[in-house]
């Protein structure tokens, strides 16, 4: 807490006492004078008394003995042999102890003996769990989500995050839209996440109020019984000054989101601001008035409290007694707000996105008050303008300012089940091991005001904690079993044995001159230059693995120093013009006996393998998606759409990828940056029919560069689904129809003659049976063998068994499943909810299988992704394999044939570029990609 707080605190609470003394010397002059007060006077005076209390738990909170959210029948809990992350001395203590929790509270940690004794509780009525030395750190609090706002599966019904009715609505509350049957609760809880700020959307300046909510399913059910510390504003007009004041929460918007949907500039979304601050301001000058009149005992003519129901909630906010949270990015709008909060001088809690913030702390520092925090995704960037200056080392560069830094779900936008990888992203990118915790668990809490009960394992603190199976920012890093109010959350949670190197905080690279050029570029430092570029011959020291491959798999080598004559050599790996010409002992005077022009780096220990392919994103097709001058644009959609009649071919436009290929784009850059060197981006559309996909090297600079564009085209993509315009059955008939007797040179009869991959974007069981169905009419049609892709498959692994059968492969986009839709509700979710996750279970029935990325920034993590896949199902799924589902995989998806793979030019050719990793192996953190070899196109790029 800042001290310009702590004086305003100060000044309010001399503020109260005077008030109080005051009115009281009035009111035993009443009393003297044997005048009655009238009942309305007494109330007024109790009134006027509570406006300038600051909302905070009792002082005596953490005397209490039972929660006010215990369910009655929860036995004690008590957790053996946990190392505890406690958030304490700045989340850097650890202590190794037994925990008991009673009541819905954490009411001991020690000996367990002791705390049996201590608390009177018996052995018997406890239930006992040795965590065998496991992590637990407090329940995840996630400060920005729109849980039952915007539930899943999303349905029309039930979009409840945003008012339409105008810019200015802090009467809204997001607590009215609720929805309780919200399928991600139960996924969110499987993640780890116990407490979430449920807050209105960003479609208004001022969208409403947002309500602090524990997630577990209540006896009650009811959506008021989830609240964690709501006001007593929730159940009446006013407060009630019998109960503790709470915090109140309310959300704000700046920039594109609340201009764009009223058709707004920035100045006139600012002018909507000051006009409703100008209001509120009025109605608690009118009551300060009042009260003035009324504590000097001018009781004559008082009248009424000045109430406005509506204005109510921003007069609260100038009271002090309402936490900001402002949705904002850029520095225009940050700078905008701050103004705002001085002009009326009411503190902001926290900058959400705030994609900008990192440039300019500042900005933050002269808001009014204590400076505000941020609440940030860890590398989600560029979708529009104003998060284009985005920079997975915010959350790095914010710390080291000072500045709270929290991270955010922004739940359905990201799975809040995953908010805690957003933290170990942090992490991975230079934010200390213990602010990356605190991140997520007690930095929101104090945000929120709710530090004195969440964000802790303390005693006297709600027990919400999460068992980990791993350190929590290991990559993967799954819960054992979570409790909310001392319930334990998962039935039989399953989860596998994870290597023992994981019970540490992995080791993280060093970014220093990434930071560096973050802030210098403002954002947008230079991602490729010539500069990067070597022709000339590399040698890469201390390899300590070289993954190549072999034919259609992947083969792991290990590789060791070796010792010849007395002398030294540590492992190595040479390459020239790109390609790898030696493995192992390949020494430097080896190497300057071929040439004199050799470049070396040091792997300090990592590995080079094969470059990562990547699907499902627009990457070259779009750069900012909001705005459509960046892009290539949408396809016409033919089904409901009139074709231009110049374009018709008799199946409805088939457009290529190709055409509209842009290249050195930064999500592109960032995926080759990332390990992705092949990028597969079909055409755009949100009907039915998309067109040709193209394959294209993420490295390039222009088209026309040697190997920029691997394969122009690929496969044939459609998408089948409900919510087009045109039926399910409609599609269907259109897909039989092209493929049965459509045009006879046009893409789909290449589909039906077996020459390219159908690749149908669909989730639903249904539709992929129906699908296997028609590639059987099809091929009973034609006598030949067609090939079909599902991407997408949330529902796949319903038809396993029947895609394995039909030998229809499957791009799994999302690739951890999520039921955004009805025609993806049914998933497979994994540990610690299923065993298997769905990866594992189309493998298992041998399903080729690869993994997609459904937004363009998503692409650079792809490698995490894969290794997080191996670690999930433990040693089902081995690295190598792993990797497949990256590359080979994902070419077979495309029409790469078994047998091509061993003839260079088909196979992997395609790829035929190796990244290079320091550190550690491509898909684990604690590895850094410095270079890609690619063979195909000559040379080696050095980052
Ligand atoms: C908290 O930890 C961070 C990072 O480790 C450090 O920079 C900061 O100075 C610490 N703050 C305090 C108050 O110790
Ligand atoms: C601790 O070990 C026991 C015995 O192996 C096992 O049954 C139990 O599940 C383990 N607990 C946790 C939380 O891993
Ligand atoms: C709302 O009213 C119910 C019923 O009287 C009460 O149990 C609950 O505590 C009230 N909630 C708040 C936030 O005051
Ligand atoms: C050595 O390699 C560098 C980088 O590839 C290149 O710029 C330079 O021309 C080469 N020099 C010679 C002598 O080949």
């Amino acid at each position: 807490m800042g001290s310009p707080l702590a004086s305003r605190r100060l000044a309010h609470w001399l503020l109260l006492s005077g008030i109080c003394t005051l009115a009281l010397f009035h009111y035993n002059q009443f009393l003297h004078t044997r005048q009655e007060v009238p009942v309305h006077v007494a109330k007024a005076l109790d009134r006027c008394r509570s406006l300038t209390a600051i909302p905070g738990p009792p002082s005596d909170f953490h005397s209490r003995s039972t929660s006010d959210r215990f369910e009655l029948g929860t036995n004690p809990t008590v957790l053996l042999n946990a190392r505890i992350w406690t958030g304490e001395k700045n989340g850097t203590e650890v202590v190794e102890a037994d925990i008991l929790l009673d009541k819905g509270i954490i009411r001991g940690i020690g000996h367990v003996g002791r705390l049996l004794s201590r608390f009177d509780v018996s052995e018997r009525d406890a239930v006992v769990r040795d965590v065998n030395g496991s992590w637990v750190i407090p329940g995840i609090v996630d400060m920005h989500s729109h849980l039952g706002d915007a539930p899943s599966p999303g349905l029309d019904g039930a979009e409840d995050d945003n008012s339409m009715k105008g810019p200015i609505v802090p009467w809204m509350r997001s607590l009215d839209g609720l929805n309780t049957h919200d399928d991600a609760f139960r996924l969110s809880i499987s993640g780890g996440v116990t407490t979430s700020l449920i807050l209105p959307g960003s479609a208004n300046a001022i969208g409403g109020q947002g309500f602090p909510v524990k997630l577990r399913t209540t006896s009650e059910r009811s959506a008021s019984s989830m609240l964690l510390e709501p006001p007593s504003t929730t159940n009446s007009s006013y407060y009630d000054h019998n109960t503790p004041l709470h915090w109140r929460h309310i959300k704000h918007a700046c920039g594109e989101n609340p201009s764009r949907v009223y058709s707004n500039t920035r100045m006139d979304t600012i002018w909507a601001f000051r006009e409703a601050y100008n209001t509120a301001k009025k109605l608690k000058e009118s009551q300060d008035a009042y009260c003035a009149k009324a504590t000097a005992g001018h009781f004559e003519d008082l009248g009424d409290f000045p109430e406005d129901l509506a204005w109510e909630p921003l007069s609260e906010v100038l009271r002090g007694r309402v936490k900001v949270q402002v949705h904002c990015y850029e520095t225009t709008d940050l700078d905008g707000l701050s103004r705002i909060s001085n002009e009326f001088k009411f503190p902001i809690t926290a900058f959400h996105h705030a994609h900008e913030t990192y440039l300019v702390p500042n900005v933050l520092r002269n808001a009014y008050g204590s400076t505000p925090g941020v609440a940030i995704f860890a590398n989600n960037a560029r979708y529009k303008r104003e998060a284009y200056r985005g920079t997975p080392f915010a959350a790095k560069i914010l710390a080291s300012e000072g500045i709270e830094v929290a991270m955010k779900s922004d739940h359905p936008v990201m799975n809040s089940r995953y908010l805690l990888y957003e933290a170990q992203n942090a992490y991975y990118y230079g934010l200390p091991e213990n602010l990356a915790i605190a991140s997520v668990t007690s930095t929101p809490a104090k945000l929120l005001g709710l530090g004195h009960r969440v964000g802790f394992v303390k005693e006297g603190w709600d027990a919400d904690l999460v068992v980990f199976d791993s350190h929590p920012l290991a990559l993967g890093a799954t819960p054992k079993q979570v409790y909310i109010d001392g319930i334990p959350q998962l039935d039989s949670p399953f989860t596998v044995e994870k290597p023992k190197k994981l019970q540490e905080a992995p080791k993280v690279p060093n970014f220093d001159k990434e930071v560096g050029d973050a802030i210098k570029y403002e954002g947008l430092p230079p991602l490729l230059t010539e500069k990067n570029r070597l022709t000339g011959d590399v040698l890469f020291m201390d390899v300590k693995n070289v993954y190549t491959p072999v034919g259609s798999k992947i083969r792991h080598s290990r590789l060791f120093r070796s010792v010849v004559d007395g002398e030294v050599f540590p492992p190595s790996v040479l390459v020239q013009k790109g390609q790898i010409t030696c493995i192992g002992r390949c020494t430097q005077e080896k190497v300057m006996a071929r040439t004199q022009n050799v470049t070396v780096i040091d792997l300090e220990g990592g590995a080079l393998g094969p470059g990562l392919v990547s699907f499902g994103a627009p990457l070259g097709l779009e750069e900012i998606q909001a705005e459509k001058s960046t892009n290539d644009g949408m396809v016409i959609d033919p089904l409901t759409k009139v074709t231009p009649k110049i374009l018709d071919d008799g199946e409805g436009g088939v457009v290529r990828a190709v055409d509209g290929l842009s290249f050195m784009g930064r999500d592109t850059l960032l995926a080759y940056r990332g390990g992705v060197t092949t990028a597969i981006s079909a055409p755009v559309s949100y009907g039915f029919l998309a067109g040709l996909g193209v394959a294209f090297s993420t490295g390039a600079r222009h088209k026309l560069e040697d190997g920029a564009v691997v394969r122009p085209i690929t496969a044939l993509h459609v998408h089948v689904g409900p919510g087009q315009e045109a039926s399910v059955s409609t599609q269907i008939a259109t897909l039989r129809k092209l493929l049965i007797d459509g045009a006879k040179h046009g893409a789909f009869q290449r589909v039906a003659q077996g020459k390219i991959p159908l690749v149908v974007h669909t989730h639903s069981a249904d539709i992929i049976a129906t699908l296997i169905v028609l590639k059987g009419e099809v091929e009973h049609h034609t006598k030949v063998d067609i090939k079909l892709t599902i991407a997408g498959g949330g529902e796949a692994h319903l038809l396993a068994k029947e895609l394995g059968e039909a030998n229809v492969g499957v791009i799994l986009n999302p690739v951890r499943p999520f039921p955004a839709s009805w025609e993806s509700r049914r998933i497979l979710p994994g540990p610690p909810l299923t065993e298997e996750s769905q990866i594992l279970r189309l493998l298992n029935h041998g399903i080729t299988v690869g993994v997609g990325v459904l937004e363009s920034w998503e692409a650079q993590n792809a490698r995490f992704d894969l290794g997080w896949a191996a670690l999930e199902a433990g040693d089902k799924i081995s690295k190598e394999q792993a990797y497949l589902l990256g590359t080979v995989n994902m070419l077979k998806l495309f029409g790469v044939e078994e047998e091509d793979f061993d003839t260079p030019e088909k196979g992997l050719s395609w790829i035929g570029e190796f990244v290079a990793t320091a550190g550690g192996d491509l898909l684990e953190f604690g590895s850094k990609v410095v270079a890609v070899a690619s063979s195909r196109r000559g040379f080696v790029d050095v980052f």
